[in-house]
């Protein structure tokens, strides 16, 4: 069995339950802390990427890695951020209550501000890496998984 599992099914129930609005309060920062988690450690074994590599994200270093890319849209994908390779921002947006009220706003904004970054740009990845780098700078409270 891949070890993965059991995280992605914990994710998979909590992007369902919040779809139809089981979950009606804010995820507390522990709770999105096991999500991204389990987001990480979903996505991690598709691709050739370390965590060092990863990490380096939450501080602006977005190296030209086609790994790395591909690793951020199956995050994105997973953050319901993404969807079948365009930015699903508008509609990620009903989830914003999920956070912690102190993160609500400057996610919201940074989220304004990014949601047409990615116009033009072709190729799942590509898109998902240029909407994380625009979030990444507008958001001033920006974390990573
Ligand atoms: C994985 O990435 C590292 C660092 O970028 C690279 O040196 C290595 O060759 C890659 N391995 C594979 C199997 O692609």
């Amino acid at each position: 069995m891949k070890k993965y599992f059991h995280p992605f099914t914990t994710v998979t129930f909590l992007i369902i339950s919040s779809n139809v609005a089981v979950i009606e309060s804010a995820m507390t920062i522990q709770q999105l802390e096991y999500a991204g988690k389990a987001m990480r450690e979903t996505c991690k074994p598709q691709f050739n990427v370390s965590d060092e590599i990863i990490d380096g994200l939450k501080i602006g270093q977005f190296p030209e890695n086609d790994d790395l890319k591909c690793f951020v849209n199956c995050m994105m994908e997973l953050m319901l951020l993404m969807r079948d390779g365009v930015s699903n921002i508008d509609a990620a947006s009903k989830f914003f209550h999920l956070l912690p009220e102190d993160l609500r706003e400057p996610y919201s904004n940074g989220m304004n501000a990014c949601k047409n970054a990615a116009d033009g740009v072709q190729g799942k990845c590509e898109v998902a890496y240029t909407l994380i780098k625009c979030l990444q700078k507008k958001n001033p409270v920006f974390a990573w998984p």
